[in-house]
């Protein structure tokens, strides 16, 4: 395995450095062609294990993906994803074309929620100090005046109000509400992270099975709106680490089909296809072609290998520290993502960027995206294709997003000429 891997190393090094296309079989001679076959043929030979963790690299050599030096994924990468947004897009629709040849049906989720109304605690009133009778008297939960001392009054204050709707999946849906308008609430609700002490009632399901029938932070994953990390790791370091505890889901079983279904059809697949979904499949690697396919299309492999920093230590930028977040949860295998103001602090051309990404993720690999955004640019509003509107708690809107200005028009409010269909909503609910 040693010696297989030296050689490996070796003749990678020389295909990332030779000329343009190393990845098109179809460019060489004849007898490339052959020797070609011959090495797919050998691959197919291996067992399974060594088979889905190996694959061909022009000038026809058999790699083991676990085995990647830091410089060969690199140079991988940048080969690929020369202009990010465009070569993202294909390669991701090449990735699809692999899964759909052999017939694979990718699954997919869809999220409900019927009747969902939140309430919380709220203390009103003067406020005791916190002595002993007075915590036991707040925790048997009545307002009573003793001694002089206004003891808190809990009321309920209602944060969402009889919510219903569906999240589709391989479609992106944009939340959209003035601040404190429960947009947060939801999405914790949704990806099964409420705070215990709110008071829920109604319910959410995934392809009709219930928060409590499954674990919802297998299948949802939530990206907040603060940052939280941990200062002194560098942004490599924090996607590995994500990347290694999040685990490869079902990446290893939907490759280990594909495989067997593409041996049984005699089909060969393209090897940088091949390189990449094997080498996310593979697991206990310690860090992965995921960790830099993330960092290239967030645009974070300028400060890869910066501190992410903290209140003590000065990191990298507030942007950056926005994308690591959102990176952090993409390394995962979860394709259902409910994703928290991603977008603050960050410009409206990186914003749009990095919805498009998440728009073409969703498109190929058929993920359940919802995400609120504070007023987002007319081209990136443009990009979702279902919005939910949230007003004090209700939702005030739920479809498409072709339909939501003539229904707003039939209630009374046209959108002027050259005004930004979210800024206008904006202005309606506010
Ligand atoms: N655990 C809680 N206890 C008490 N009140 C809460 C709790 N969580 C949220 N709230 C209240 O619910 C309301 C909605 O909060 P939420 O964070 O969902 O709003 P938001 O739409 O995400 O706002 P923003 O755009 O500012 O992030 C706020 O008034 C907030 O104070
Ligand atoms: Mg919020």
């Amino acid at each position: 395995m040693e010696t297989l891997s030296r050689s490996l190393s070796k003749s990678l090094g020389e295909f990332l450095t030779s000329s343009s296309n190393h990845f098109s079989r179809r460019s060489g001679s004849i007898d490339d062609h052959d020797e070609e076959a011959l090495k797919w043929a050998a691959l197919e030979k291996l067992s399974t294990f060594t088979r889905l963790r190996t694959t061909i690299i022009q000038p026809h050599d058999l790699v083991d993906v676990t085995k990647l030096g830091v410089d060969d994924r690199q140079k991988f990468i940048d080969s690929i994803f020369k202009v990010t947004e465009e070569d993202n897009e294909k390669f991701l629709k090449k990735l699809r074309k692999r899964i759909d040849r052999v017939g694979i049906k990718l699954p997919t989720v869809e999220v409900r929620f019927e009747k969902l109304t939140i309430e919380a605690d709220c203390h009103i009133g003067k406020r005791a100090l916190p002595t002993l009778p007075n915590v036991a008297l707040n925790i048997a939960g009545r307002g009573l005046s003793l001694f002089g001392f206004n003891f808190a009054k809990t009321t309920k204050l209602t944060i969402l109000r009889d919510a219903s709707g569906i999240i589709k999946p391989s479609r992106m849906t944009l939340l959209l509400g003035p601040p404190s308008s429960g947009k947060t609430t939801l999405l914790l609700a949704l990806a099964g992270k409420l705070d215990p002490s709110l008071k829920v009632t109604g319910r959410v399901t995934y392809n009709g099975y219930g928060l409590g029938e499954i674990i919802p932070q297998k299948t949802s994953a939530y990206i907040s709106q603060n940052d939280v990390h941990i200062g002194v790791m560098t942004v490599q370091e924090t996607l590995d680490f994500s990347a290694r505890c999040q685990g490869i889901g079902t990446r290893y079983d939907l490759l280990s089909e594909l495989v067997r279904r593409e041996k049984d059809a005699g089909i060969l697949p393209e090897p940088e296809v091949d390189l990449f979904m094997k080498s996310i499949a593979a697991e206990n690697v310690k860090s992965s072609l995921i960790t830099d396919y993330t960092l290239k299309i967030l645009g974070l492999d300028i400060c890869k290998d910066t501190v992410v920093g903290d209140e003590m230590i000065r990191g990298i930028s507030g942007g950056q520290k926005k994308r690591v977040t959102t990176g952090e949860m993409i390394v995962g295998p979860t394709k259902t993502l409910f994703m928290d103001e991603i977008s603050t602090g960050l410009d409206s051309s990186t914003t749009y960027q990095i919805v498009k990404c998440l728009k073409e993720m969703v498109r190929f690999t058929d993920a359940t995206v919802l995400m609120s955004l504070l007023q987002p640019a007319p081209e990136t509003f443009e990009l979702f294709d279902d919005i939910i509107l949230l007003s004090e708690g209700q939702i005030v809107y739920q479809g498409p997003r072709d339909h939501i200005l003539s229904f707003f028009e039939t209630c009374g409010f046209k959108c002027p000429e050259r005004k930004g269909t979210a800024d206008f909503l904006q202005e309606v609910y506010i």
